[in-house]
């Protein structure tokens, strides 16, 4: 199928057509209640955002603001899936809303004066509110410039039809259907065939982050990225435009990937289309790999129970996923470009330390106080990653027998309870407290009496050591 490709100014009159689109998930004739969308958001809003959007319901009531529902919440409210914040677009001044807002259901405004937006947060809440307004990029991956706009440009500065649609808060739904959602680029059209589409030629350059955004959207709502709009994602990451993106940005575009429902399948697509080599050529070492790396951040899904087992921060363990492959200097080259925080940069070299010490633990006689003494200084989404991730049956036994039961092994006396068995305080307290763990974690001793009996044993040797010692010390007369 030839892209379809239109603008506002060349687009004929909306139909309710399906596109015959060979996406991967069938396409939908109806979309839930178009008759009434404000109702069908209102249903499925609760607690505080149900309070949100009934205030600003009130307000454009008392006195008529151009208040629209955009982005997001419109898309997902369509498609019937759940969605959590919710994103107005006022055409005047958000900021004065937001604090008329927060005064109505009680939240703090936290306003970002560059961009004319605010946020109100609430204990159970938080309701962007824009300002509608039209951008220009000085160059491409520059934060945009804003000049106050109405909601059709507000619209068409977004990045794909299907998050440029936006509800008009009303008190009934407008006579006329079609402006029930304002939808100047058939993202009506798009949501039913399941197609992620730009508005315009120059959309990811503008924005290069839109690049991660469109794989994100793809593959969370099993959509396709229409065959233009792949076409000039490709070109964007041929001419190095997310190369070029600040290492803030890129972090926050890759962690937002980690936080999808089903990170694997995202990353997958970025390796297929090059946009992890873009923001680090090392991390293409996954490509070749082939599929047993693709298969190997896949199989990390259905493993999200065994992953929550550990205790483990999941974003994290698909960062440990994607740099197992890489030595020492490219993870060090990795940490630089993302600009890493102190627990990713943790998670990366740890990472690349499981992989120098997995030959020590393919060993099926290690003991407990041996395996633990491996791992245990180890941030534990680089080892829940190994775990998940490695195909060797012994290195995965001894990985779940760590999980399991060695993690949590522990002696029952604490140094308070030795000093009261008489240790002197010092280095002695550290060393037997050390001996009681290696015995427990090997199953020797492992209950309290029986820890009790160690210490007093330990006890006595050392004071026979401190004899014999003062004895051979003693002056010889
Ligand atoms: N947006 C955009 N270009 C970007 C980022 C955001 O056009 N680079 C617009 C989109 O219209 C998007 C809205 O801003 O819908 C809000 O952005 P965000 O909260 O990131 O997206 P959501 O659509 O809410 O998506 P998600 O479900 O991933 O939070």
């Amino acid at each position: 199928m030839s892209g379809r490709w239109t603008t506002p100014e060349n687009r004929g009159p909306k139909g309710l057509l399906c596109y015959n689109v060979h996406n991967r998930r069938p396409s939908t004739d109806k979309l839930p209640n178009i008759e009434n969308p404000l109702n069908l958001i209102q249903r499925n809003t609760s607690g505080g955002n149900l309070l949100a959007l009934k205030a600003l319901r009130r307000r454009v009531l008392q006195q008529p603001v151009p208040i629209y529902l955009v982005g997001g919440p419109v898309r997902d409210a369509l498609l019937g899936r759940p969605f959590n914040d919710l994103d107005f677009s006022v055409e005047g001044d958000a900021q004065a809303l937001a604090q008329w807002l927060a005064g109505e259901i009680g939240g703090k405004t936290v306003f970002h004066p560059r961009f004319g937006t605010a946020t109100v947060i609430a204990t159970e809440s938080r309701t962007d509110l824009v300002m509608a307004r039209r951008e220009t990029y000085a160059h491409p991956g520059a934060l945009p410039q804003v000049t106050p706009g109405g909601i059709r440009e507000d619209l068409a500065r977004r990045d794909f039809s299907i998050n440029a649609l936006a509800i008009p808060l009303t008190g009934d739904p407008p006579p006329d259907p079609g402006q029930r959602v304002l939808d100047n680029w058939e993202g009506l059209d798009d949501l039913r065939s399941g197609v992620v589409r730009i508005l315009h030629d120059e959309s990811f350059i503008d924005d290069p982050t839109r690049v991660f955004r469109a794989i994100r959207y793809e593959q969370r709502l099993g959509f396709r990225i229409e065959e233009r709009t792949l076409a000039q994602l490709k070109n964007a990451v041929d001419h190095g435009l997310v190369a070029n993106l600040s290492p803030d940005r890129l972090r926050h575009e890759v962690q937002r990937i980690f936080e999808e429902e089903d990170p694997g399948s995202a990353l997958a697509r970025c390796l297929e289309l090059g946009v992890l080599q873009a923001v680090h050529s090392s991390l293409g070492k996954l490509a070749s790999l082939g599929k047993l790396a693709l298969s190997n951040l896949n199989a990390l899904e259905p493993l999200t129970v065994k992953m929550d087992e550990t205790g483990s921060e999941r974003s994290m363990v698909y960062l440990s996923a994607i740099v197992s492959c890489l030595s020492r200097q490219e993870g060090e080259a990795l940490i630089s470009r993302l600009n890493m925080p102190e627990a990713w940069r943790r998670v990366v070299r740890d990472t690349i330390h499981l992989q120098d010490i997995t030959d020590d633990l393919n060993d099926e006689s290690l003991s407990g106080s041996q395996l633990a003494r491996l791992l245990e200084s180890l941030s534990i989404e680089a080892v829940s990653a190994l775990w998940l991730t490695n195909g060797n049956n012994t290195v995965c036994q001894n990985l779940h027998r760590y999980f399991t039961e060695l993690r949590y092994v522990e002696p029952a006396l604490d140094g308070q309870d030795l000093l009261r068995l008489g240790v002197p305080p010092g280095p002695l307290v550290g060393q037997i407290l050390g001996r009681l763990r290696d015995d427990a974690l090997d199953g020797r001793v492992t209950t309290e009496a029986g820890q009790r009996r160690l210490v007093e044993e330990l006890m006595a040797e050392s004071n026979a050591n401190v004899g014999a010692k003062a004895i051979r010390d003693a002056p010889h007369g």
